[in-house]
């Protein structure tokens, strides 16, 4: 299988100062393109992505963005294109992969509307505004890779959750009518949906009780829980042209978690 990507492309990965994104980032520089990787709280994190693909032969740079507040994304773009401008010598993008994003549950009693409104803006609104503030840059024939989850699927209904998986289905859900409107460009867009993957999602659930991987990976049909990297190998994958015949898709990406 042939995933390279040219040396012109380059890809955003949003939330890549950490887990699956960092994972995404830096498949997708194994494969040649550029990484603008994102970051909020942890710039730390989006340096030590950008040095582990440098230190590959990669090239990426990091740039700061809240996913939460749209009113940031015109200021983004701006700064994005002067990044692409000085270390790509190039105007436009070729990939954005919609992967920022918060976890833990809250249960439908405990929920408030602050709560709820903060799944919303960071799940839903922000990825849905910022594909539609990035669309100018990104090239035709580009592609549009939104990290959704394993919890939209019936199978995987665990209780606190329903907060969180109604905005990622909502995602899952534009992907498919985004697919359908951007194809006019050539642009394919495309969903993942992980199962449980050790990153720190959930305020550091899986290092903090660790207990409950066993129960996760009994669930799971290949016997374990993902890493960042099983799920960042199959969003470069559809980054990339080999994925050139896959667009309105949602791609379970478990292991088999909840079959
Ligand atoms: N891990 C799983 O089991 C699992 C399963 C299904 C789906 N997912 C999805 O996978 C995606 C990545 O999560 P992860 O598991 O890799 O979690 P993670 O290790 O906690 O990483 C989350 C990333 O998102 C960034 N982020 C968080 N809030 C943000 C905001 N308001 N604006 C911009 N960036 C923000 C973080 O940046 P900073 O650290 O710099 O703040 C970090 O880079 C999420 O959309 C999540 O819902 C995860």
């Amino acid at each position: 299988m042939n995933t390279n990507l040219t040396d012109q492309a380059v890809v955003v990965v949003t939330g890549a100062s950490a887990g699956i994104g960092q994972g995404a980032a830096i498949e997708i520089a194994a494969r040649g393109a550029g990484v603008v990787a994102t970051y909020h709280s942890h710039p730390e994190g989006a340096e030590e992505t950008v040095a582990i693909i440098r230190a590959n032969g990669g090239r990426a740079v990091a740039l700061p963005l809240d996913i939460g507040r749209s009113e940031t994304f015109p200021a983004f773009r701006e700064q994005l294109a002067v990044a692409l401008a000085s270390e790509w010598q190039t105007a436009g993008i070729r990939g954005l992969v919609n992967n920022a994003g918060f976890g833990g549950g809250l249960s439908f009693e405990e929920m408030t509307e602050e709560a709820f409104d903060r799944y919303f803006r960071v799940l839903l609104r922000g990825p849905y505004f910022l594909t539609q503030a990035l669309l100018p840059l990104l090239s035709d024939g580009g592609s549009i890779v939104n990290v959704s989850s394993s919890s939209v699927r019936p199978g995987d209904t665990t209780e606190g959750y329903s907060g969180y998986a109604a905005m990622k289905a909502g995602l899952t859900t534009a992907t498919r009518y985004l697919a359908k409107e951007l194809a006019g460009r050539g642009i394919r867009v495309t969903s993942i949906a992980p199962g449980p993957t050790r990153t720190r999602l959930g305020g550091d659930a899986f290092e903090k009780y660790p207990e409950i991987i066993d129960g996760l990976a009994a669930k799971t049909a290949l016997g374990r829980i993902g890493e960042p990297s099983d799920i960042g190998k199959v969003i470069a994958f559809l980054v990339s042209d080999d994925a050139a015949w896959i667009t309105g898709e949602d791609i379970q990406v478990s292991g088999g978690y909840a079959l």
